[in-house]
């Protein structure tokens, strides 16, 4: 992955909101990675952790705190004019509700064709018909579905269209926001194959977030994994698995369930379980974010903050236990 050149460049990156008048909310607070064109990473987190305001922040949908965001060396949050719209088209999301995400009111050839008209991406109307056919092929539907309103559609339908309005502004990166979670598990794994195809034949660079470990291993090159704004651990998504060395990692990936009740049994007596609550982002504790879960907390968890350390090639982790 490596020789690929960098998409997107993160760097220390904050996003905190307002909450109330005194108080600050830690949405995102010091964030580093990066993904390289053609890669996967995978950013992965319980509820809260600050997974779509990193991924909002990064596509400048927010500003930031603190910190840089750079897009093919570009400062993303200081572009403006003709160099944000360039942006703006290369830089697509995939939400996480297909039901909210979509006007209702819209014919779904209306929905793919918005991102068309904006960015003036077809000579006329017959072109701008066939570029809307065009997408709903190439995510499984059909031009019998182009004159129909979103209702009519199943919720992994709905996801398609979501996916083709994303694709057809012909962008170059996607910042998926958990585009499965509110599907039926049966059809999760079809979504994820179609963004693997589509991202092998179109070239694209993803940014894919989740909130389980279950189905990004198989979308991933890398993983990110989030905990209360911060990195917690980052590798490749093979050594994630094979050897997690973050105490919650280890946790998030014992949660799995396997489907094999033999395995599923024997498993289950050295589970690791997830004790006490996430703390809230408007006061983090000091130290160590997780230190009050952790059953390997010391004192230095308390005062200090483990730094995001290289601790094998290309793995990181943010841990004293390393
Ligand atoms: N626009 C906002 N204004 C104020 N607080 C916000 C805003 N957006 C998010 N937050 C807060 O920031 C924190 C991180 O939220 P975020 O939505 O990024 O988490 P997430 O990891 O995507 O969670 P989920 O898995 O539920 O989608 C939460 O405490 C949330 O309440
Ligand atoms: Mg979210």
């Amino acid at each position: 992955m490596s020789e690929k050149p960098v998409v997107l460049e993160v760097s220390h990156l904050k996003k905190y909101f307002k909450a109330g008048a005194n108080a600050v909310l830690k949405a995102v607070d010091d964030v580093t990675f990066n993904i390289h064109e053609g890669e996967t990473l995978g950013l992965v987190g319980e509820s809260g952790c600050g997974k779509t305001t990193c991924g909002r922040t990064c596509i400048a949908l927010y500003d930031k705190t603190d910190g840089m965001v750079k897009y093919k060396g570009q400062d993303v949050h200081t572009l403006k004019g003709k160099e944000l719209k360039a942006f703006r088209k290369d830089a697509q999301m995939i939400f996480q509700d297909p039901y909210a995400s979509l006007n209702p009111r819209m014919t779904v050839a209306d929905i793919i064709a918005e991102g068309i008209d904006i960015h003036g991406l077809a000579a006329n109307h017959k072109e701008r018909t066939e570029k809307v056919y065009h997408y709903l092929d190439l995510v499984g539907l059909n031009k019998e579905h182009a004159n129909r309103f979103v209702h009519e559609f199943s919720g992994g339908q709905r996801q398609r269209i979501g996916i083709a309005r994303a694709l057809a502004v012909e962008p170059k990166f996607i910042m998926c926001d958990e585009p499965i979670s509110a599907l039926d598990v049966s059809i999760q794994a079809q979504i994820v194959n179609l963004l693997i195809r589509l991202q092998k034949d179109m070239g694209l660079t993803y940014l894919f977030v989740a909130h389980d470990l279950s189905m990004v291993k198989h979308i991933s090159d890398r993983i990110a994994v989030m905990y209360l704004g911060v990195v917690a651990e980052l590798t490749t998504s093979a050594e994630l698995y094979d050897h997690p060395l973050h105490p919650y990692t280890q946790a998030l990936l014992s949660a799995i369930p396997i489907p094999d009740p033999e395995i599923e049994r024997k498993r289950s007596a050295n589970r690791i379980k997830l004790e006490g609550d996430v703390p809230s982002p408007i006061n983090p504790p000091a130290g160590c974010r997780f230190k009050g879960r952790c059953k390997y907390a010391t004192e230095l968890c308390d005062k200090q903050v483990p730094e995001l350390k290289e601790v094998s090639p290309g793995h990181f982790v943010a841990c004293h236990l390393y």
